[in-house]
């Protein structure tokens, strides 16, 4: 359906030295994300799916490769400068970990908020409009020990959206979630990219992962499959 990719991957490797011992944990992956999609990265653990998420999000820096991400190459040509590739991260992505990283201290509003205090977009939303976003409205002034797994679980994904990033990154984002949680975070996912986001998601739900537009196996680093 889209144009073009926001992401555009080609060769993307990452070697770790260990000792002596290589360990290739990306190993020459190509890959594309568009605008309004859903793209699953799926694979048994240690296949090295965190390692590329990174990677696509300018968190890690490939051994080599090259990456384009919103038509700028970002890798495999001149290095950016840290300042560059800090502006690249802002503008473009939205973060959701693993371990959401919520401060436990401030309340939920203050945590959404938080990204905002350092840099703020053009389009910058606040935190009662992405919290309604997702249904969380009412928790605006709790604090995150005070929620659920899947109440923290929006909270860390409407953090990752006040800054209305092109792109959202998500690494297990139903990792802790029942099942009909985890419904509910696909339909948020969906609605997001029909909203013209890309959602690229690494999981480890098969169901989640075909429901997905774009799904990347890896094993041992490698593309086993891609459709
Ligand atoms: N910082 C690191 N130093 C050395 N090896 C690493 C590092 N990060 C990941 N690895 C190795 O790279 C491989 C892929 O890891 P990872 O990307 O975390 O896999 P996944 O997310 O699929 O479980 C694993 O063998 C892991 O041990
Ligand atoms: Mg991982």
């Amino acid at each position: 359906m889209p144009g073009d990719p926001v992401i555009k991957a080609a060769g993307l490797t990452k070697v770790y030295s260990r000792g002596a011992e290589e360990v290739r944990a990306v190993d020459g992956v190509d890959f594309e994300a568009f605008p309004g999609e859903v793209a699953a990265i799926i694979g048994p653990s240690g296949s090295g799916k965190t390692t590329l998420l990174n990677m696509i999000g300018c968190l890690d820096n490939p051994s080599s490769g090259s990456l384009v991400v919103g038509g700028r190459q970002v890798f495999g040509a001149g290095p950016l400068s840290e300042r560059e590739l800090t502006a690249v991260r802002r503008e473009l992505f939205g973060y959701v970990f693993q371990k959401f990283y919520l401060i436990p201290t401030l309340t939920v509003e203050e945590n959404i908020m938080l990204p905002g205090a350092f840099y703020k977009a053009p389009g910058a939303r606040d935190a009662y409009e992405v919290m309604k976003l997702l249904g969380i409205e009412r928790r605006l002034h709790h604090l995150p020990g005070q929620l659920s797994g899947g109440e923290m679980q929006r909270v860390a994904i409407a953090r990752a959206l006040v800054n209305s990033p092109k792109v959202l990154l998500a690494d297990e984002p139903t990792g802790s979630l029942d099942s009909r949680r985890t419904d509910e975070i696909r339909e948020i996912l969906r609605g997001l990219a029909s909203g013209g986001i890309a959602v690229v998601m690494v999981t480890h739900n098969l169901e989640l992962a075909r429901s997905a537009d774009r799904v990347l196996e890896i094993r041992d680093g490698r593309v086993h499959k891609a459709k």
